[in-house]
Formats: C-alpha cells, sequence, structure tokens
C-alpha cells in the first residue's frame, strides 16, 4: 500500500527525454530503475526502436513482459546510455550503489556505456559518501574470509548480507554481498582501488566519476544535475 510518498514516475518520465530513437540502453535495477523501464515500455509499446541490455534477471524479467527488445553486452559492444538508480548521490555526483545486490552488472554495463544517467529522489544526496552507513561488497564465497580481514583492515567492518529465508544472500553471479559499515568516505576512489585489490573481491558499490547526469526527484519537481 503506498505510504503517500510519490513514486519515481516523475523521474523515469524526465529520463526519456535523454532517449532517441535507434539507440541501445543499459536497464539498471531497483524501484527507479523499474519505473524507468516502464517507462520505456509504453514509448516502445508506441514504436519507439530501442534494445535494452538488462543489469539483473530481475530487470530482464520485467523487459520481457513489456516487450522491449533485449540484447547481450557481447551483442552491443557499446551501449549509448544506461539508466540505473543509486543508493546515495554527493556533490561531485559520485555514487554508492548495490543495495539492490546488483552491482557488478551495473558497474559493467554502465562502463560499456556512452553516459551513466542516475534517477533518485532527494533525500538519497548526501554530503560525503557513506553518509548511509554502508558499502556493499561483491565477493567470491571461497574468498570471504580472507575478504572480511581485509576489508577490516581498510576501516570496513563487514556484515555477510542474508536473505529473507536467512541464508546468505546470492547475487545473479552466484556471489555472497558483505555490506560494510562505513563512515564519510573521504577519498572514494582510493577506498574502491584498495578494496579492488583484495583477491576474491568483484567489485563495490563506488560509482566514481561514472554519472553524467542524476535526476533527482522531491515530490512531483524534477532537477537535472549534470557532470
Ligand atoms: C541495485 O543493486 C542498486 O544499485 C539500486 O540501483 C539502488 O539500490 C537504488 O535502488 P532503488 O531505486 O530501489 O532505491
Amino acid at each position: 500500500m503506498s505510504d503517500g510518498t510519490p513514486g519515481p514516475q516523475a523521474s523515469a518520465a524526465a529520463a526519456l527525454a535523454f532517449v532517441e530513437d535507434g539507440q541501445t540502453l543499459g536497464l539498471g535495477t531497483g524501484r527507479a530503475a523499474a519505473a524507468f523501464v516502464r517507462a520505456l515500455g509504453a514509448r516502445v509499446a508506441d514504436g519507439l526502436r530501442v534494445r535494452g541490455v538488462p543489469t539483473s534477471n530481475a530487470t530482464a524479467e520485467l523487459a520481457r513482459e513489456l516487450a522491449i527488445p533485449l540484447i547481450t553486452l557481447a551483442d552491443a559492444e557499446r551501449l549509448d546510455i544506461t539508466f540505473d538508480g543509486a543508493d546515495e548521490v554527493d556533490p561531485s555526483l559520485d555514487v554508492i550503489k548495490g543495495y539492490g545486490g546488483a552491482l557488478v552488472r551495473e558497474k559493467i554495463v554502465a562502463a560499456s556505456s556512452e553516459r551513466l544517467v542516475i534517477l533518485i529522489g532527494s533525500e538519497k544526496l548526501v554530503p560525503k559518501l557513506g553518509a548511509r552507513g554502508k558499502l556493499p561488497v561483491e565477493v567470491v564465497p571461497f574468498g570471504e574470509s580472507l575478504a572480511r580481514r581485509c576489508l577490516r583492515d581498510l576501516g570496513c567492518e563487514p556484515a555477510l548480507r542474508l536473505a529473507d529465508d536467512g541464508q546468505p544472500y546470492l547475487t545473479d553471479n552466484g556471489n555472497h554481498i558483505l555490506d560494510c559499515a562505513v563512515s564519510a568516505i573521504e577519498q572514494p576512489a582510493q577506498l574502491d582501488r584498495d578494496i579492488l585489490a583484495i583477491p576474491g573481491v568483484l567489485g563495490t558499490g563506488l560509482f566514481v566519476a561514472m554519472a553524467k547526469a542524476v535526476i533527482v526527484q522531491n515530490g512531483e519537481q524534477v532537477e537535472v544535475l549534470q557532470r
């Protein structure tokens, strides 16, 4: 049931202004990204020709229901724009993602794109990344104990993400997520490099210098921030 807070439809509608006929689009994961995929599906039903590369099985399923043509990254080579949500955005438009668990595919698809456009509610704007206290890190289960030790050495206290059934949460890649307790991150690019250097770590939720535009929804108002 709705709590009266507007959904992300206004930011999704604003995002459609970036889309041109014939483009290949990365399709993000999460609530805001799903709103965009639904809005895109309506345009496709009206004749817009685009192809999408989904960042998760859930997004692929939604896109198929909406008859949005899907291709793989190998087919696409280069994408025009990826549209995705985020969990935190700082004033430089650096981003934390991954509360929804799709961070590795999201980063691969974003890095394959000319532009990454992020859709958020204004509550996700933070003065410094880390403000919400969590940085997701995807790890190969075999390397989890080493990753935990190394993350602690970096000042990030890891907690294994659990699914609703109490078992370790599994990403679409079959890996685990360590949700690291963090405070304000002073040097996001350096922390990203340090964490990625841990054997068995596949990706972090830090998306540094990747977003070209952030569409911020506040109530029904929408503002576009550009890098
Ligand atoms: C998925 O892994 C995440 O990166 C999401 O894109 C992010 O958590 C934002 O999701 P919401 O739009 O649902 O808040």
